[in-house]
């Protein structure tokens, strides 16, 4: 069994970053900037929020976060997209997700310019994903394919069982595993016995948020896990929805939880922030 070990392979994707935002300040002088907003007060979102900051200043990426309260309308926050929408120094907009219930998601990912939307959650740039075009692609599918890339992993007529179908991760991971020409089925919570998709597999992509949710019993001899759970138990520990104890003698590959797919997604963001501000120099 091989570690997909999405801890270093992000360490040297920041580190391609770092050169590239280098050489764009002294061949162009051009500083990507990159704005995220957060809406309340999510702990997790919090969590998610400072370490995209703390990688752009890493990176030499300009960085600010608008943090507002709960009680932020939704037209305050579109006045504030407008404003960063007009802003020079940003080439990257991402509202972090969930947004209070009182806003609606689509209304604000709507607002935000396509050129500027380096989460790839506006209809515009899953439209051009899902046509196999140019455009941003949202962070944590990109990083999964970054990571197939990487260690070599042939995805052409491969089966692939993605478990959980939001728009975040599922819906993109298989719009990009079909452009890559491998065979995609998309599991959710209401699908019957997951068992009998699972072990259809070559590889088995979980996103779902449940705890040991795929076993050992449901994968294949060598099959690939990508495991992208991030569940805090009530000891304090970070595991992931693949019971990876019981999995990985039985697997070829798998993700570990934490410093798997989790390290990958703000080094993607990141990537998409420099590709956003190579648009701004044409
Ligand atoms: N919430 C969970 N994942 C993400 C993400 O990739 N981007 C944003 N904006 N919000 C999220």
């Amino acid at each position: 069994m091989t570690l997909l070990d999405g801890k270093s392979l992000s360490n040297k994707i920041k580190e391609e970053v770092r050169v590239e935002v280098e050489q764009l300040k002294q061949e162009k002088g051009v500083t990507p900037g990159l704005a995220v907003v957060l809406v309340g007060d999510d702990a997790a979102s919090a969590t998610y929020v400072n370490s995209k900051h703390k990688a752009c200043e890493k990176a030499g990426i300009y960085s600010e976060v608008h943090k507002k309260d709960s009680s932020t309308t939704q037209e305050e926050l579109l006045k504030l997209i407008e404003k960063m929408n007009n802003d020079p120094k940003l080439d990257g907009i991402l509202v972090q997700l969930p947004v209070p219930e009182h806003i609606d998601t689509t209304t604000v990912l709507e607002a935000i310019n396509p050129l500027k939307d380096v989460d790839g959650f506006h209809p515009y740039n899953v439209g051009r994903m899902v046509s196999n075009l140019d455009a941003f692609l949202p962070a944590t599918p990109f990083g999964v394919m970054r990571m197939f890339q990487e260690y070599n992993i042939d995805l052409i007529g491969k089966n692939v069982c993605i478990i959980g179908s939001s728009d975040i991760v599922g819906k993109p991971m298989a719009s990009l595993l079909i452009n890559a020409k491998a065979t995609v089925e998309v599991c959710n919570s209401k699908t019957k016995d997951l068992k009998a998709h699972t072990l259809r597999a070559d590889i088995v992509i979980v996103a779902a948020g449940r705890v040991n949710l795929v076993t050992a019993d449901m994968i294949n001899e060598g099959a690939i896990i990508i495991d992208v759970g991030i569940n805090r138990l009530d000891n304090g520990k970070l595991v992931g929805d693949v019971d990876f104890e019981g999995c990985k003698d039985k697997c070829s590959f798998i993700t570990p939880v934490p410093g798997g797919v989790g390290p990958m997604t703000i080094a993607m963001l990141l990537k998409n922030t420099v590709k956003a501000a190579k648009l701004r120099e044409k």
